[in-house]
């Protein structure tokens, strides 16, 4: 979804309130998001809070002079036009060429693919008028999200809700937005810090913000793989949106879920930033202030990476990550040969606007074969891309 534009119509219809949660959601997924509604959309829903939230000025009027210029180009614009909520009588318009408000002489005049999620009543969702203006806007080439069984706003119960705003961004992802280039393949991605606990309230960790594995979870959902994201404990918000997620907190934790996972996994990326050391024990109850210092002592983690190195097979790809502050390439290098991996992605803690917590990144790509590939500061779903795209270019193409 991200830097996808769509142009978003709303209609007269009261399921309108959840396009303020479907807003969100598509802007909150990467996506440009401009909305234009009927005249009597704004009955059901305000134009300031959907401004507020696409962050763009939401058009209504066919005739305010800067959105009748702009109808054609609206259309030529947008990646994707989605109606939500269509209502039947915006259907009926559709479905006859019928040019009475904006939404509708952008409908007509758009170049972009056109879905719409209708919204009514059950009994008006069967009427045979209402099954021919769907058929009809279906021939037109025109692609309808079907309507969900629930609670009418009439108090019946039946067909006719819109479908949930969740289901309208996973059906664009899949119809529209999502390559086949790793269509069954499946991949695992490790993502964030691991806690090790000293005692029920204290940990070691790390500032690792789970950013950059999340990115990589989201670009390989993107081109089709089947993504399990097994994540540390991080304070990010998202919705894994078609990843599977497997939340863990421990390095131990991580190490079991990754041998879970791995024998069936074609591609393996571990961008977390596991701990190096655990306490060797965790004490029952909080550790009390008696001493003036004490000593905890810690023993080494399982290396993930490694074990997965060891036990990989041919056609497996397996992708680690490092975070260097001195002697980078000498480091990535090494750590390509010892654990046995295709890729070492290196982040060097040198580079301006790379590592934990930014929303940027800087990184350079070691391939076993002696390969090096580097790239500029990006952000990290763009960074996350070009290693996707290294990965099909290298393996898959
Ligand atoms: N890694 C792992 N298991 C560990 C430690 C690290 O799987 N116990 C993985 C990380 O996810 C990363 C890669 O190994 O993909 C390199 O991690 P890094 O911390 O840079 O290297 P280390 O092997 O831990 O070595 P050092 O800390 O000495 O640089």
């Amino acid at each position: 979804m991200q830097g996808k534009k769509i142009l978003l119509g709303i209609t007269g219809s009261i399921a309108a309130y959840k396009s303020v949660y479907l807003v969100r959601m598509l802007v909150k997924a990467g996506a440009e998001v401009k909305i234009i509604m009927t005249p009597s959309a704004k009955d059901f829903v305000s134009p300031l809070t959907l401004s507020t939230l696409s962050r763009n000025p939401v058009l209504v009027d066919l005739f305010d002079e800067q959105s009748w210029s702009n109808h054609v180009m609206l259309g030529r614009w947008a990646d994707v036009m989605l109606v939500a909520p269509l209502s039947c009588n915006t259907i009926a318009k559709m479905a006859n060429g019928q040019c009475d408000n904006l939404l509708l002489a952008v409908y007509l005049s758009a170049t972009c693919p056109v879905v719409a999620a209708p919204a009514m009543d059950e009994d008006m969702w069967h009427h045979p008028a209402t099954k021919f203006n769907v058929a009809r806007l279906t021939s037109f080439g025109n692609k309808i999200i079907p309507v969900e069984k629930g609670d009418l706003a009439s108090g019946l119960h039946g067909d006719g809700r819109m479908a949930e705003p969740e289901n309208i961004v996973k059906y664009l992802e899949t119809n529209f937005f999502l390559t086949g280039q790793l269509k069954d393949k499946k991949a695992i991605v490790t993502a964030g810090p691991t806690y090790e606990p000293l005692d029920p309230v204290r940990f070691i960790g790390n500032h690792s913000s789970g950013k950059m594995g999340l990115a990589i979870a989201k670009e390989l959902y993107s081109r089709g793989a089947d993504v399990t994201l097994i994540m540390g404990p991080t304070h990010l918000s998202f919705s894994a949106n078609g990843v599977s997620l497997v939340n863990v907190t421990t390095a131990d934790e991580m190490y079991n879920a990754c041998m879970d996972k791995f024998e069936e996994a074609d591609i393996t990326i571990m961008a977390a930033a596991v701990a190096d050391y655990t306490p060797i024990n965790t004490a029952d109850e909080k550790i009390k202030k008696k001493e003036n210092s004490i000593s905890i002592e810690l023993t080494k983690t399982k290396d993930i990476l490694k074990a997965l190195g060891a036990k990989k097979k041919n056609g497996q790809v397996l992708v680690g990550f490092a975070l260097e502050t001195n002697n980078e390439e000498i480091y990535a290098n090494q750590k390509l040969k010892e654990k046995n991996t295709d890729l070492i992605v290196l982040n060097s803690l040198n580079d301006s606007g790379a590592g934990f917590g930014h929303d940027t990144n800087k990184i350079t790509i070691f391939e076993k074969g002696g390969q090096v590939f580097r790239f500029e500061t990006k952000s990290k779903q763009a960074v996350a891309k070009d290693i996707i795209d290294k990965i099909i270019q290298l393996y898959y193409a």
